[in-house]
């Protein structure tokens, strides 16, 4: 959807959705029953969300990886009742991306998103608009929102009966909210926007053909040019855009996507007709980490430390009305974040800020891998290792930063940064 008049209507619902053949499953969605719309928006465009929740419950409107003002940004603290409407309105200051939009009420964060809370936005900018990409929606360029659920006999989701500490997982698959998926495609190079929306789950993603694919974007833009990948891992909450050529293959092949335990993700089936030899342009961006950046010093330490239900950040748990942190708007600070394993090992955090897309500056002291020299707005942490982000917030306010494995947010692995 785009703006109508400058204004986005996004209501968040209650409904039944048929994910099992016959079978009616309650589920959440923003203007449907189940997931959400993309809505694409322009840069330098100035947009109102005019969100409602027509749930029984609160809840806000998250705008993961965009750049806002702490106000509009939907954490804990724009909590909207049953029934309260509210209209976020901004101007969009950042370059052509594929972003998401999810709740963030303390509490119940995990349990929307699972029950189906979430959605894309697509910035375009006039770069995005003159590359040679494939950009026809449905055509050469999907979404592929990748989820895993567990449901119950009656193919219902109970949230609270599954739900685990160290990140809720399922047995089923699914993608875009469809089991089973099959995706038609033409005998052409496809773009996929994959998001990785799983309450904790890592997805690593593969051609079965072992053939590679091209990486054009990470979280927040695209990289400088594109990157020749054999896989890519995905964590909760990241994306990347990728490329791949249908055009070498015949419409009988099996081609898939797989998982790193070659479970199949979503198989492709290969319509001839559809054939375009487009040439994917080089240079797609002028991303840099700059001198000056990789010169500064180290302003904000933090250590992710546990799991289960005992996780910190800087040994504190999450408090509404405790401010962790505080930045000028504008600055570029160096934050240091280092997750502290445990005596069995300690597991990946995938770390996450509000409000900001940032730079990977050094990770373990070395240069980021090729695939992380974008805009990103959330990083997979591995047990014993140091990132350094360069980060500078645009706007005013209050932002949330958290592992964004939702059952450790929940769990209070999350603090607040204001920006002043
Ligand atoms: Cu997807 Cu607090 O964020
Ligand atoms: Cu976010
Ligand atoms: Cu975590």
């Amino acid at each position: 959807i785009e703006p109508k008049d400058g204004v986005v209507t996004i209501n968040a619902q209650q409904g039944t959705t048929e994910i099992f053949k016959g079978v009616q499953s309650q589920t959440f969605g923003y203007n449907g029953s189940f997931l959400g719309p993309v809505i694409r928006v322009n840069e330098g465009e100035t947009v109102i969300f005019r969100t409602k929740n027509e749930l029984a419950e609160p809840t806000t409107f998250h705008w993961h990886g965009v750049d806002i003002s702490g106000e509009g940004d939907g954490g804990p603290h724009q909590l909207l009742g049953p029934g309260a409407m509210e209209d976020v309105k901004f101007t969009v200051r950042q370059g052509a991306s594929t972003l998401w939009f999810h709740p963030h009420p303390e509490g119940s964060t995990a349990e929307q998103v699972y029950k189906g809370l979430a959605g894309l936005i697509y910035v375009e900018d006039n770069n995005s608009k003159n590359l040679n990409l494939p950009k026809e929606y449905g055509v050469n360029d999907f979404p592929l929102v990748f989820q895993d659920r567990e449901f119950t006999v009656e193919k219902q989701f109970d949230y609270q009966a599954v739900r685990n500490d160290d990140g809720t997982i399922g047995d089923t698959l699914l993608v875009n909210g469809t089991i089973n998926p099959k995706l038609t495609i033409g005998k052409e190079k496809v773009r996929l926007r994959l998001l990785n929306g799983a309450n904790a789950r890592n997805y690593t993603f593969k051609l079965n053909t072992g053939d590679k694919f091209q990486q054009i974007a990470s979280d927040g833009g695209f990289l400088n040019s594109p990157i020749e990948m054999s896989k890519i891992t995905l964590a909760p909450g990241e994306r990347a855009e990728i490329i791949v050529d249908f055009s070498k293959y015949d419409t009988e092949s099996d081609i898939a996507l797989l998982n790193e335990d070659d479970a199949i993700l979503l198989p492709f089936i290969i319509d001839e007709q559809k054939t375009n030899p487009l040439q994917i342009s080089t240079s797609l961006n002028d991303f840099a980490v700059t001198d000056k950046e990789r010169n500064l010093s180290v302003t904000k330490k933090l250590e992710l430390f546990g799991m289960g239900k005992m996780v910190y950040i800087n040994g504190k748990q999450f408090d509404m009305n405790r401010i962790d942190f505080s930045q000028k708007q504008g600055d570029t600070e160096i934050w240091e974040i280092y997750n502290k394993p445990d005596a069995m090992g300690g597991m990946i955090h995938p770390f996450h800020i509000h409000g900001t897309q940032f730079k990977v500056v050094s990770i373990d002291g070395n240069e980021p891998p090729v695939n992380l020299q974008g805009w990103k707005d959330t990083i997979s942490i591995e047990a014993g290792q140091t990132v350094k982000l360069a980060v500078k917030f645009n706007n005013k306010g209050i932002y949330m930063f958290h592992c964004h494995i939702l059952e450790h947010e929940e769990n209070g692995m999350m603090g607040q940064v204001e920006v002043i």
